[in-house]
Parts: structure tokens; sequence; C-alpha cells
């Protein structure tokens, strides 16, 4: 099944826009009622939905051995996501099956999961294995005392996790392959906002603000609401092209490749993203913690090189640090002060016009899958 255009067609598209000064557009406007950005009803309905969905916890390469785990809590949920000795990757409650501390921190790789507070012992399968002193406690089942688990898959590269019975595939509905085996993961950085999750997301589906919100950082490089918007799934891709793309003009149409020469952004429902730039790609996901705050974890892969080996660490850095220090600030500024805003009681709803169609995708999405729920 093909989800999105090739490549090249994708380039013929963008040609054609810049020549004719068009864009990709929707075909419907969105009214957003302002109150779902800062309502503790409509937050504690979103935090159960990314329960019952597949949501993507990390990129595949953040578990590279038997033994790697990345603990995190994702949609409320303190979590511990492993590789284990088959190869096959679960997910776990990072609850001790004793009295309930954590039993992984961070990142690492590890032969067992051992309880910090009296050692109780977990495999890598989340059976429990040892119990200091297991004479006191008569008649414990040990077979039911493993860790809990949760739903894990592994697909094109990146991890879901589903929590709950899910109310449907998700971002698994449609799916394209993301990475190959190849590509390592160099970085992983966290940071909160003081922001609805849902105003962080809408900044990376339209590029009808790269002129204006970015004037300085982005919009010397790239062009303005120019772009690709392909919705497919409960998913979408936003295309932002670079100037320079306008110089595979002179290459012979079947020679020409994207690369370098514009920002593939994926869309994951409800609440990832996958950024595909020059050096690396970034799996960004938006952690609700409250009404109006949001942790957003960034996992950076490194791309691949024309001869199949991946770029150099130097060049991945410098690319990340060039897109971190400068057009994102503008966004989580912009999503922070639209959040500050809503005090002003200004606006009963936001629009969402035809350069927002993967905003109105989204929305019209969100809101049937909370429909499911009620
Ligand atoms: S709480 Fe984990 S061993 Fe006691
Ligand atoms: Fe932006």
């Amino acid at each position: 099944m093909t989800l999105v255009m090739n490549d090249r067609d994708v380039i013929d598209r963008i040609f054609s826009h810049i020549d004719n000064k068009t864009t990709d557009v929707g075909e419907s406007v969105w009214r957003e009622p302002v109150e779902n950005y800062g309502s503790q009803e409509r937050f504690d309905a979103e935090i159960a939905l990314l329960r019952r969905l597949p949501v993507p916890f990390c990129p595949s390469a953040a578990l590279p051995e038997k033994g790697s785990f990345v603990a995190r809590t994702a949609a409320g949920t303190p979590l511990v996501v492993v590789r284990g000795d088959d190869g096959i990757v679960r997910a776990f409650r990072n609850s001790c099956r004793h009295r309930g501390m954590a039993v992984a921190d961070g990142t690492g790789c590890t032969r067992a999961f051992v309880c910090p507070y009296h050692s109780w012992t977990y495999g890598l399968d989340g059976n429990l294995k040892y119990i200091p002193g297991a004479d006191g406690f008569p008649g414990l089942d040990q077979a039911t005392h493993g860790l809990v688990a949760v739903t894990a898959e592994e697909r094109g590269g990146l991890i879901f996790v589903t929590q709950e019975d899910p109310v449907s595939n998700g971002a698994l509905d449609a799916f394209p392959e993301f990475f190959q085996p190849e590509q390592d993961m160099f970085s992983q950085t966290e940071h909160l906002d003081e922001a609805n999750w849902k105003l962080i997301a809408e900044t990376s589906m339209e590029g009808y603000h790269i002129k204006s919100l970015h004037n300085r950082t982005f919009y010397p490089y790239g062009l303005d609401n120019i772009n690709v918007v392909e919705n497919f799934g409960t998913n979408s891709r936003i295309i932002f092209p670079f100037r320079r793309i306008n110089k595979l003009r002179d290459i012979p149409r079947e020679e020409r490749h994207i690369n370098g020469m514009a920002t593939y952004v994926y869309q994951l429902f409800p609440n990832a993203h996958m950024s595909m730039l020059s050096s690396h790609t970034q799996l960004i996901i938006l952690e609700p913690i409250s009404p109006t705050e949001t942790r957003t974890v960034v996992y950076r892969v490194r791309n691949l090189k024309a001869d199949g080996t991946p770029v150099d660490l130097d060049v991945a850095e410098r690319d990340a640090e060039f897109v971190k220090s400068s057009g994102i600030e503008e966004d989580r500024e912009a999503a922070r002060a639209i959040q500050v805003g809503l005090a002003t009681n200004a606006n009963s709803h936001f629009t969402f016009g035809h350069y927002e169609k993967a905003i109105v995708h989204f929305h019209e999405n969100l809101d049937a899958h909370l429909a499911k729920l009620a």
C-alpha cells in the first residue's frame, strides 16, 4: 500500500507550487473550542485516550542490545520498556510487586531489574526471579508477582506501547517504515513547557507561519507556505521545502534526491511526530503533564549516507543544534504565549483554515476517538 507520494513526485509537486504560487490546501475549516486547551475534564479524557492507543514510546535504536531499557512516564504512567534475551521488546508498569518502588530508572542495559528497596529481582521478561528472605512471605505465589505487562509492539523502527484496552490502532492504522537497523541514537533530551500539548503539536503541522514566526531562523533557508500535506490513516505528513530545492531543476528527474532539500515531518496520531532533517531524524513525543504543561521528549537518530553508513557524529550533532537553537524555540514560545493569552477570553474558538489541513485532520481524529470513550 502506498501511503504517501514518492520523493520524485513530491519534488514535482513542490516545483509546481513554487511556479504557480500555490500550496497544498485542505477542504474544510475547523473551529476548535478554546476551553479544550485548558480544561481538566478534557485533559483527563485525552490521557484516558493516550492509554488506549498504541503510542510511540521510543525508537528501536534506543534499545540496541538485549537488556537495553528505557524507563519514563507515558500518559502519566511510569513504564519501563526493555529488549529481552530473545530480542523481543516488552513493556511493564515500573512498579515493584512488593511495595511499589520503581525497579528501573532512566536508560541503561541490565541483566535483571533489582528493586532498590529490598532487592526483589525480575528477569527481562518481567518474571519475579528472586525474593531475598523468601521464607518471610509464606504462601506468596512468585508466578503471579511478575512485573505487570502492557502491550509493546516494534514496527518500522519504533516501539509503540498500548497501556489499556485499545480503542483503535491509532498511528498503526497506516504506518511506513522509518528507520534502517544501521541507524543509531545519539542523543535524548527532555524539556518542559507551560502550554497544552496540542498547542505545541499544532506548531509542527503547518508551514503557514514560516515567514512570520521564523523570519530570521527558518525563513532565510525555507519557503513560506509552500508545503506538501498528505493525510494517511489518522496520521499526516507535512513537507517543508528549502529554497535550495530549486537547484534540482537542473538535474534529470530520475536522478533527483530530496535529501537535504526538504524536511519531512510525519505526525503520528495523536501525540508524536518524526522530523526527518538533513543529517538526523527526531522522534518527538509530547507527554501531557497537566492541562497547561507538557514535557517534550526528543530522541535523535543519525541518518545514513549514500553508502549506508551513519553520517559522522559531529555532523548530526551540528544539525541537531541548529534546529534546537533556532526555529523550535520560536514554536515553543508561540505555544506558551497562546496558553497565557487564553486568559484574555477573547476567543471562544480557534479557526484552522485551508493551509492548516493536517491540524484539521488531527482534531477530526481526536474528537472521533474521544467520542468512542464517552
Ligand atoms: S518495594 Fe521492591 S523489594 Fe520491596
Ligand atoms: Fe514553526
